[in-house]
């Protein structure tokens, strides 16, 4: 029996980083994937990679390429490929830009790895996963956005540094679209059980959260590009809860038919990710306040989605 095959699509710094971490947690070979224009480069960060695998005694293979017949038959896809933000810039506004190039890539993965299940990273996260699965025309079980995961490690590491308790305990929840208008659920949101609410302040919690809603923009001003150790750690955290059959609840974004009062749309929801891919779509209840936050970012989502649907590309 051999092991799992994972293609990284973008050598970039999320795909450096995830192939670090699936070294480290040995989940399966990895293939890392990138235009012909950065072979060598893809080439060269996975030789780095595997060379210290004689220090971290993993076994793991990865190979550099810029052939997708070396991509072929992956179980998992993480796709990172497309330009990031620059400082200044919204993740909407790279649509017209990474909209061409997750077309291309969603043409290759259906025709060289039709049983994946694919994680989709790449920006503007809701609509790219939306046309992904569009595109290729996989089942929705087999196509997830990460973002949920991400914003709600944002939140939690916030909380648990201004509580001064371990982040360990924290359970944070940020649902909806992968923007500024994203919603994070206080309600859902415990250390351990114990509502945030009970612990923190008002005004604390809504500078928590507004910081949250400015993650990702705040380390694009910082870096002059956007993360890539969160991101990458969270898009890991979704390939093992499939590749591993953990049935993770994780707030992915998932392609809704109906669920949420939403029907042929991607957003973050709690999902089950499991041997199946999403298995299931859990619907919680939101409080009003909550539920009008969704409305919003759905509605900027929405937007974003007709943008890509009015771009002929068939
Ligand atoms: C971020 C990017 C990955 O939020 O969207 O950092």
């Amino acid at each position: 029996m051999g092991r799992k095959k994972i293609g990284l699509i973008g050598a970039g710094n999320i795909g450096g980083e995830l192939a670090n971490l699936i070294v480290a947690k040995q989940l399966g070979d990895v293939v890392l994937y990138d235009i012909p224009a950065k072979e060598n480069y893809a080439k060269g960060k996975a030789l780095d990679l595997e060379q210290a695998t004689a220090q971290n005694g993993s076994d793991i293979k990865i190979t550099g390429t810029s052939n997708w017949e070396d991509v072929a038959g992956a179980d998992v896809l993480i796709i990172t490929a497309g330009i990031p933000r620059k400082p200044g810039q919204s993740r909407d506004d790279l649509v017209m830009t990474n909209l061409p190039i997750i077309r291309d890539v969603a043409d290759r993965a259906k025709r060289y790895c039709p049983q994946a299940f694919s994680i989709i990273v790449s920006n503007p996260l809701d609509a790219m996963v939306y046309e992904f699965k569009r595109r290729t025309g996989a089942n929705r079980e087999k196509v997830a956005g990460m973002a949920g995961v991400l914003d709600s490690s944002r939140l939690a590491l916030f909380l648990a540094r201004e509580l001064n308790v371990s982040v360990k305990d924290l359970r944070a929840m940020v649902l909806g679209g992968h923007g500024d208008d994203m919603v994070p659920v206080l309600s859902y949101t415990t250390v351990n059980g114990v509502p945030v609410r009970q612990l923190l302040a008002a005004e604390k919690l809504a500078a928590i959260v507004e910081r949250t809603r400015g993650g990702g923009g705040e380390l694009v001003k910082l870096m002059g590009t956007s993360a890539f150790y969160a991101p990458a750690a969270s898009a890991v955290c979704m390939a093992e809860a499939f590749l591993l059959d953990q049935k993770r609840l994780l707030p992915c974004a998932a392609y809704l038919d109906g669920e949420y009062g939403y029907k042929d749309l991607y957003m973050g929801v709690p999902v089950i990710i499991g041997g199946g891919g999403v298995e299931k779509i859990i619907a919680i209840e939101l409080d009003a306040e909550e539920r009008a936050m969704l409305v919003k970012s759905a509605a900027s989502v929405q937007k974003v989605i007709d943008v890509v649907k009015s771009q002929a590309g068939d």
